[in-house]
């Protein structure tokens, strides 16, 4: 397998990594029954791509074994931001994959982080539906299922374009990152919507870049997003 050297991995504050430490905790309460998790939002900036490469980073240092795979393809920052180095070999991913020009095998790298696997995207594309709708994603999800822990899914924000919610119909779970006290509630409630729209579960609700304690950016995960099942099988919050 060819490895992938993420470079710019900057040391998070410690209320950061604690409350980060606790969304992976909190992730693993939610049991195995979820192991294609979308991670999503409403909007650009509301920190996705922050939280999915953190907990991916958190679940494998635990002691999982688990694959991120950079969905956002129209706008993956990934590459730029951790200056990703190759060990060699034409760097692939997925639209390469999902256009059917590289197998999983050769779109699914290890990294210099342990027990996380990454699929990336190596070249964005203005226009994915296509290769969105073409079968091979739930294919390749369900195939990564049976290979790891977990998979996380980092896509773009659920009311812009309509990958996400294509997407979370393949997935068992989403967690929903907000971005506390700027993103506006109508916005929340509509990407609610779409979810269950998409029949995938909301696992919960990240509140992050919340201003507290004079953190400039502090994230936590909140019980507001949690649902349970009653006796009766009705969902309560
Ligand atoms: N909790 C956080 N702490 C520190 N920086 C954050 C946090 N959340 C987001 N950021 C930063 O904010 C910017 C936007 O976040 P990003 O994850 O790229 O958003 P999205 O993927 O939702 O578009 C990035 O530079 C990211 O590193
Ligand atoms: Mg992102």
């Amino acid at each position: 397998m060819k490895t992938l050297t993420l470079n710019n991995l900057n040391t998070l504050p410690y209320a950061t990594e604690e409350a980060l430490n606790r969304l992976r905790i909190n992730f693993n309460f939610c049991g195995d029954r979820f192991k294609k998790i979308l991670i999503t939002s409403s909007v650009p900036g509301e920190g996705k791509s922050f939280i999915s490469t953190n907990l991916w980073r958190m679940l494998g240092e635990s002691g999982r074994n688990v694959v991120l795979v950079d969905a956002d393809i129209r706008k993956s920052m990934m590459r730029t931001r951790y200056r990703m180095s190759s060990n060699g070999g034409d760097f692939v991913g997925l639209s390469h994959y999902l256009a059917g020009s590289a197998s999983l095998d050769d779109v699914v790298y290890a990294t210099n982080l342990p027990g996380a696997y990454l699929l990336p995207t190596a070249h964005t594309v203005f226009n994915p539906s296509i290769l969105l709708q073409n079968g091979r994603v739930e294919e390749m999800l369900d195939a990564l299922a049976q290979r790891f822990d977990h998979v996380l899914v980092d896509t773009p924000p659920l009311t812009n374009v309509a990958d996400g919610e294509l997407i979370a119909s393949f997935c068992d779970g989403a967690l929903l990152v907000v971005h506390g006290g700027g993103t506006p509630r109508s916005l929340v409630s509509n990407s609610l919507k779409l979810l269950d729209r998409a029949g995938c579960e909301l696992m919960g609700v990240v509140l992050n870049r919340v201003k507290e304690d004079g953190n400039p950016y502090y994230q936590k995960y909140t019980k507001y997003g949690y649902y349970y099942e009653d006796n009766d099988g009705s969902r309560k919050k």
